[in-house]
């Protein structure tokens, strides 16, 4: 099934065309099988069987733990909320005593609930569960289950100290005995994997809704020496605007995949935080575990193998029809500029409030789904401004993707196009030194290629 094709770079290998419907984009709004937007924060993903859950805390319910089912990891059917509760904060599932168990945080303790099945309905019991031996209370929480099946359940005790503990392999499970206290530094976000023989955990400082440079620490044993503390991603990316909340593993025939699970949380934390999932590369010699980011990228359930998406359709800035101070300007002012990082080599920059760019023309599915449109472009300042995309005259706001654009050039947008399209980028700001630098859009339409990648 797999052809070797010279035009891509030896770790590369293509595939057949499939109908790639979907991707895993990070950061963008992820929408469920029904259209609506996955609320699903802090959360985690697990198969228990043949089918990925992803369990997290719904906002649009007041923090109430939510579950959602897919046998892709791409498309996710909404199965409703697990228990009523509110306020449970980064509910995570464990499967002990032969059932299915949500433990969150609940008033700075763990709380516990149990089912039969892994939808529900979950049954609360006892009162909150606080850390064993000291009764630490805490904030952050995350489960591991170790290769010999023992159970473990993480937190950011007391609010400084990493706390490992035993979970109880008992209908309605409890906290028991501290396999770790780790002073490693005021973390939360814990998630803890296991790669060989070495124990990893990734953890992010306490900056509250905004992101900071998550740290790896790794082990060979739970109960430490732990060491590390490198960044997980180029430290300015903060992580690609994300905060740690797990690690799945993604066990296939070829090659087992973690994915780095983050929340690109809002300015509050609202229902309108998005997802940063992307791949992990792991080094068991060099300790270290890397997010490797793709805009659009995939991981086969079966096999393990991660793939990206071959190029769009692209339409080079330069080739559009500018007006503004773009429009006004000329080469020899260097709005079209060269760009060695871009495509074509050649770019539009200091598009600035008033400014516009329009590709017209751009050819689209017309059949009334959604397709990505990839905006390559960046800002000289992620909150100095607003972008806009007009699609046909249709305002989209791509203000909160402008993080984005500052870290790695490529912002998916998801659209319904028309056969022929008119679209304009813009931006608004009154900040006179604001200004987007635009390289072209790029346009999906699912007959997209997937290229293999090395992790
Ligand atoms: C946990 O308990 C279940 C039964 O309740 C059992 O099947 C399983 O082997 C136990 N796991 C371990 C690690 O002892
Ligand atoms: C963000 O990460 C990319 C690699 O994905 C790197 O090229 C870029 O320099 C980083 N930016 C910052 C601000 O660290
Ligand atoms: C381009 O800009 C230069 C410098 O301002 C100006 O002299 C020239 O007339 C402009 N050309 C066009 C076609 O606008
Ligand atoms: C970025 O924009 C914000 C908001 O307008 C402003 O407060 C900040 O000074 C700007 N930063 C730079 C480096 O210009
Ligand atoms: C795109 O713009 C052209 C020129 O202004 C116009 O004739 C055409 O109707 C527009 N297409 C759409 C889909 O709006």
């Amino acid at each position: 099934m797999i052809i070797l094709s010279a035009a891509l770079a030896l770790s590369a290998l293509i595939l057949p065309t499939l109908a790639a419907t979907s991707w895993i984009v990070p950061g963008a709004v992820w929408l469920d099988t029904s259209g609506n937007k996955i609320d699903a924060h802090g959360g985690m993903i697990i198969k228990p069987g043949s089918v990925w859950y992803w369990i997290g805390y719904s906002v649009n319910d007041g923090i109430t733990p939510v579950i959602y089912s897919s046998e892709d990891l791409l498309n996710w059917d909404n199965r409703g909320i697990a228990n009523s509760i509110k306020q449970m904060w980064r509910p995570k599932l464990i499967i002990a005593g032969g059932r299915f168990n949500i433990f969150g945080q609940v008033n700075r303790l763990t709380q516990g609930m149990t089912a039969t099945a892994i939808t529900g309905p979950y049954t609360l019991y006892g009162s909150g569960m606080s850390i064993p031996p000291d009764a630490l209370t805490y904030s952050d929480c995350g489960p591991f289950v170790d290769t010999d099946g023992q159970i473990y359940w993480i937190t950011s005790a007391d609010h400084n100290t990493l706390s490992i503990n035993h979970v109880t392999n008992t209908s309605n499970p409890t906290l028991s005995t501290r396999v770790a206290s780790l002073a490693l530094g005021a973390f939360e976000g814990p998630a803890l994997f296991k790669v060989g023989s070495i124990y990893f955990l990734i953890v992010s400082s306490k900056t509250g809704w905004r992101p900071n440079p998550d740290k790896v620490f790794w082990a060979t044993s739970l109960a430490g020496p732990w060491s590390g503390g490198t960044d997980v991603a180029p430290e300015g990316n903060n992580t690609y605007n994300s905060q740690s909340t797990y690690v799945a593993p993604v066990i296939g025939s070829s090659q087992t995949t973690y994915i780095f699970m983050g929340d690109a949380w809002d300015s509050t934390g609202s229902a309108a935080s998005n997802y940063m999932w992307a791949p992990l590369s792991v080094s068991t010699s060099a300790h270290t575990a890397t997010i490797q980011y793709f805009p659009f990228w995939k991981v086969n359930p079966t096999t393990g193998v991660v793939t990206t998406s071959s190029t769009g359709k692209r339409y080079e800035a330069e080739d559009a029809e500018m007006a503004g101070r773009a429009g006004k300007s000329n080469l020899s002012l260097g709005i079209v500029t060269d760009c060695s990082s871009c495509v074509s080599k050649r770019a539009v920059h200091r598009v600035d409030d008033g400014s516009t760019v329009t590709f017209a023309g751009v050819e689209g599915l017309g059949n009334g789904e959604r397709q990505w449109v990839a905006l390559h472009y960046t800002v000289n300042n992620a909150t100095g401004g607003d972008a806009y995309v007009y699609v046909n005259d249709e305002k989209m706001n791509v203000r909160d993707l402008n993080v984005r654009a500052g870290l790695h050039h490529v912002v998916p947008i998801s659209v319904v196009l028309q056969k022929s399209n008119n679209i304009t980028f813009a931006v608004h700001t009154s900040d006179p030194h604001f200004e987007a630098h635009l390289d072209g859009i790029e346009v999906l339409d699912g007959t997209e290629e997937e290229i293999e990648v090395k992790l």
